[in-house]
């Protein structure tokens, strides 16, 4: 009884506070920054490194000795050579480190991180050749800005300003668009100045400048991982400042798998938000426009703002409560009211830097491709927060990315929907994350970069606090994540995703053995190298950690009983529509076999 009254109260709680509270109570004036992801004990030594949700695949904590950041290229030059002479272990850190899986890590606890902190100047923006050079370490926000005051744009980039040119370009980064030359930053790379270990007779490290002829470093340099050096500045090939019109449209899902494709050609900004369980799909339509065409609309995308801590915690205790009751009808409820009140205020979008009135919302693109208000504010002793920040109790997820291939999309979605036919519930969780975002990638040169184009899902869920305990519909989204990287080859975002992502992700690389040439040849003692981007490029081990209950964590691939949680009624077994498949399932809950 006492339960009951609990749980119709939270879920009374919850349909208010995802109704009014997140759009309500977000403060847009007053916030704490997100913190620096390095932690020492003594000045500049003895340091823990993590990521900007104080959390990796596997929870561990990585340390380093030392904590070095430079303000020049020169001060960088210094800091390679230290370790080259050294042979220490090297990793490059960000202001924010927003990568999930652990490329941030040096090997062992003597290792070297180099901070692009303070490297994050423009050196030059050429208006003529339309092209700007940066240091490394510069937010996408700044880059943004900078290009947008000389009236240039970058086309296509992620949506989120916190991250950093380095950091997006090592991970492969992108927006969305089927158009042209595609979305990712990396392929409007025309220069970039690495700094590697080298010879004794040369000081121990050297610039390499590369352009758009050097080659093959460029291609290995574009998306690097992190493993062949310090990317100290690097020179992007932009376009006029131009106008863009977008307008959501949502229709129901039954024909997404035929119109994916169609859609992407049609429109310039094309993506596409999912929603399986409500059978929905929500369709940006998004276009250039001639600059006369009035508007300034801007993006402020709510999930991106500074929220109230204390909203945030009681969304984040609502949702402990769904997840530790089984309550899938309260997600659903609550996926569908987040759903239809984010479409009905516009998601953040504003059509004049003000208020969302309607759409179209009309704007130039310095405005409009990306956004995260949460990261500019003054420290308010953490009243307010980015909604992920771990120093409050607020948004912990794990997210599934990966890319696949245009000509298997159709069959990719007609899976998803068999398994929410099977299961209607199972994507209610997914939905309260935005759903599954669907934006449009194309191949690249770059050697890590994508093979083929492709859509990208990018799949956000729920994350427990203790890695022993299950989902709600655990079994439907690792079968999801199975059938999306060994039944349709897809390719995970190397700055997201768990563990099994990467699970052989090299030999989907047609062109992995020349990358290894070039990292052979910038860092033969290979200083940059780490278990984990070992693993990534199959040089040596695996990334699969088997224990008891691995395959909550997504830490390995069931193959017993132990690895899910049996004591929880959790046992692992076949997929529903991928055999081959082996996930953590219910049995008295899910299927009544
Ligand atoms: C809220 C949010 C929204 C996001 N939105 C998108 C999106 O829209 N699209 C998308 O594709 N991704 C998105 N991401 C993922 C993001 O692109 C990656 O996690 C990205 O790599 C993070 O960039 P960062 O600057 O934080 O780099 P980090 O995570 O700190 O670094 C990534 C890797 O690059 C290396 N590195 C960084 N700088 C240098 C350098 N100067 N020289 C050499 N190596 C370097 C690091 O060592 C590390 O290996 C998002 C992430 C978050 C948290
Ligand atoms: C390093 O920091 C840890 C705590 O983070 C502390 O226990 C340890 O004593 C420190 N070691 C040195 C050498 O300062
Ligand atoms: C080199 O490494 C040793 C041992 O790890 C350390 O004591 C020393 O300070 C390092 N020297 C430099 C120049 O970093
Ligand atoms: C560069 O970073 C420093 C330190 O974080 C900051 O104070 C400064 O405003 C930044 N400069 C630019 C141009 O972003
Ligand atoms: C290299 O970039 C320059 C400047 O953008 C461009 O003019 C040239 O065509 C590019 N060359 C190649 C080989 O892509
Ligand atoms: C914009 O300018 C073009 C010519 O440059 C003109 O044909 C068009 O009518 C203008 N549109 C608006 C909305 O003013």
């Amino acid at each position: 009884m006492l339960d009951l009254q609990k749980t119709s109260y939270t879920k009374f709680f919850r349909f208010n506070l995802r109704a009014q509270c997140i759009l309500l109570l977000v403060c847009m004036v007053c916030s704490s920054p997100p913190e620096d992801p390095v932690k020492c004990s003594s000045q500049m030594s003895n340091c823990t490194i993590t990521n900007s949700y104080g959390a990796f695949p596997d929870r561990t904590i990585c340390r380093a000795a030392e904590v070095i950041y430079p303000t020049t290229e020169k001060e960088l030059l210094a800091a390679v050579a230290k370790a080259t002479m050294n042979k220490t272990k090297v990793k490059v850190v960000t202001k924010y480190s927003h990568s999930i899986p652990k490329l941030v890590c040096p090997d062992g606890e003597d290792g070297l991180l180099i901070s692009t902190r303070y490297l994050n100047r423009t050196i030059e923006v050429n208006a003529p050749a339309m092209t700007i050079t940066v240091e490394s370490g510069i937010t996408l926000k700044e880059l943004i800005e900078q290009a947008a005051n000389a009236g240039l744009a970058l086309p296509y980039t992620p949506y989120w300003w916190g991250l950093t040119i380095g950091g997006l370009l090592g991970t492969g980064a992108h927006g969305s668009t089927l158009w042209g030359t595609g979305s990712a930053v990396h392929d409007y790379v025309v220069g970039i100045r690495i700094v590697t270990p080298a010879m004794p007779n040369e000081g121990y490290a050297k610039v390499r400048s590369l352009d758009n002829n050097s080659q093959p470093d460029m291609d290995a340099a574009k998306v690097s991982l992190g493993v062949l050096g310090v990317i100290s500045q690097i020179t992007l090939k932009l376009q006029p400042l131009f106008k863009r019109s977008m307008r959501y449209s949502a229709k129901d899902d039954s024909d997404l798998g035929g119109q994916v494709t169609i859609f992407g050609q049609q429109h310039e900004f094309a993506d596409i938000s999912w929603y399986p369980s409500q059978h929905k799909a929500v369709y940006r339509i998004d276009d250039r426009v001639p600059s006369n065409v009035s508007g300034s609309g801007v993006n402020d995308f709510i999930g991106f703002r500074s929220t109230l801590s204390v909203a945030l915690a009681l969304i984040r205790s609502s949702e402990e409560s769904q997840e530790s009751t089984s309550n899938a009808n309260g997600k659903c409820i609550n996926a569908k009211l987040t759903a239809s009140t984010l479409m009905s205020t516009g998601f953040g979008y504003s059509n004049n830097g003000v208020v969302f009135i309607g759409y179209p919302i009309v704007g130039y693109q310095n405005r409009l491709q990306a956004s995260g208000s949460c990261l500019d504010s003054f420290r308010d002793g953490h009243i307010t927060a980015c909604p992920w920040d771990p120093r409050v109790k607020g948004e912990f997820f794990h997210q599934t990315t990966i890319s696949i291939g245009l000509s298997n999309v159709k069959y990719f979605i007609e899976d998803v929907q068999k398994l929410r036919d099977i299961e209607p519930k199972a994507f209610c969780g997914v939905e309260l994350y935005n759903g599954i975002l669907m934006r449009y990638v194309k191949a690249s040169s770059a050697y890590l970069g994508k093979q083929e184009d492709g859509v990208d899902f990018d799949i956000t869920y729920y994350r427990s606090k203790n890695p022993m305990t299950p989902r709600l519909y655990e079994d439907i989204i690792e079968e999801l994540e199975q059938i999306a990287l060994f039944k349709y080859g897809g390719l995970p975002h190397w700055g997201k995703n768990r563990n099994i992502a990467f699970d052989g992700v090299i030999k989907k690389y047609e062109r992995a053995r020349d990358f290894l040439k070039v990292k052979q040849k910038y860092d033969p003692m290979r200083l940059f190298s780490s278990e984990w981007t070992d693993q990534v490029l199959g040089v040596k081990g695996n990334v699969n950690i088997v224990k008891d209950g691995c395959a909550l964590e997504g830490l390995c691939i069931c193959s017993e009983d132990t690895h899910c949680a049996p004591d929880k009624g959790y046992v692992c077994r076949p997929g529903q529509v991928y055999k081959d498949a082996r996930v953590c399932t219910r049995l008295d809950f899910h299927r009544k076999l």
